[in-house]
């Protein structure tokens, strides 16, 4: 894992109000809880006591409270309370948990994983995304691989035809991607499968984000040609353009056999024309990022977990 970086770890939506919300991430069990002014609190979800898990305790005042013997963590991670000593019991200064820097920004909790600073780098996407005008629908789920392989998936093209070529779902990347106007529904299919050469790829570096457009076509004919666009932003963040679709994806570690996927998928422009009625929007998108993560993203992963080494040789 990339030191001195910012991981986003949840969406906020997953903050949960009035109870401290638990997830493993950085190979570390962490727990996530709101002080009395909605401040974002991140702490090590060990209870330096006899290892409870904090994120299955309650907040009480500016505390959380541990599950099995009451102790109580302040936001600064000091204990305020041992139930057994009573009120005026004499706290060791050693008994505290670790406390880690989180932030809010673009709908997504970010974690600070490294040195502790006085002042730490701005949260920053590229600006592509950072100005997109469309709006957009956020899922997430775990799977059982390094992240640099989920990455590397995500980041080269070449597979999509061999690996996302047979199930019906594809249907929609045939006819959205692949299809042509003229025929419609049906020549998709054959043209998504006979565009597996790259040609004119073209990779930009600045700072930490990686820009790469490449040209996926058929040898031969000219017409069967799409043309892409990548972003990597270190440590863990692919997005994908290519016509109608639109995705952010980051890769976040949960430990070193385990990723979680954050999928975000931007409003397309044609869904306005299929879907007139405004409210129903954000739901079809929904759908497509299920249909992501059940389908083509299943099927990534169906090879993923066969792959030898575990971790790419490039993470
Ligand atoms: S294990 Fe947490 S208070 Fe005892
Ligand atoms: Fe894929």
């Amino acid at each position: 894992m990339i030191p001195n970086q910012w991981y986003p770890i949840l969406r906020t939506e997953d903050i949960k109000r009035d109870a401290p919300t638990g997830v493993r991430r950085m190979g570390e069990e962490l727990v996530l809880w709101r002080d009395l002014r909605g401040k974002l609190v991140c702490q090590s979800a060990r209870c330096p006591h006899k290892g409870a898990n904090l994120s299955e305790g309650r907040l009480v005042g500016n505390s959380v409270a541990c599950p099995y013997h009451g102790f109580r963590f302040g936001t600064d991670g000091a204990c305020r309370l041992v139930p057994a000593l009573g009120s005026e019991g004499r706290i060791p200064a050693s008994l505290r948990v670790d406390t880690y820097e989180v932030r809010e920004k673009y709908d997504l909790v970010w974690l600070w994983w490294g040195d502790k600073r006085t002042q730490l780098p701005e949260i920053e996407l590229p600006h592509e995304l950072a100005e997109h005008p469309r709006p957009y629908e956020t899922i997430t789920f775990s799977r059982p691989v390094h992240y640099t392989r989920y990455i590397e998936s995500l980041l080269e093209f070449y597979h999509v035809t061999f690996v996302h070529r047979d199930h019906w779902a594809n249907i929609i990347d045939y006819t959205f991607m692949y299809g042509s106007w003229k025929k419609l529904w049906t020549d998709g299919r054959e043209r998504y499968i006979a565009a597996n050469k790259i040609v004119n790829h073209r990779v930009d570096v600045e700072g930490t984000i990686i820009r790469n457009s490449f040209d996926q076509c058929e040898e031969g004919n000219p017409s069967n040609t799409w043309h892409f666009n990548l972003i990597y932003q270190a440590p863990c963040m692919t997005h994908v353009r290519q016509g109608l679709l639109e995705v952010t994806t980051w890769l976040v570690p949960i430990d070193e056999h385990h990723t979680q996927a954050i999928m975000r998928l931007y409003e397309y422009p044609l869904l306005k024309w299929m879907v007139p009625v405004k409210p129903l929007r954000p739901l079809v998108l929904r759908l497509s990022l299920m249909m992501e993560q059940y389908v083509q993203d299943q099927q990534d992963n169906d090879i993923m977990a066969r792959q030898e080494p575990k971790v790419s040789e490039r993470g």
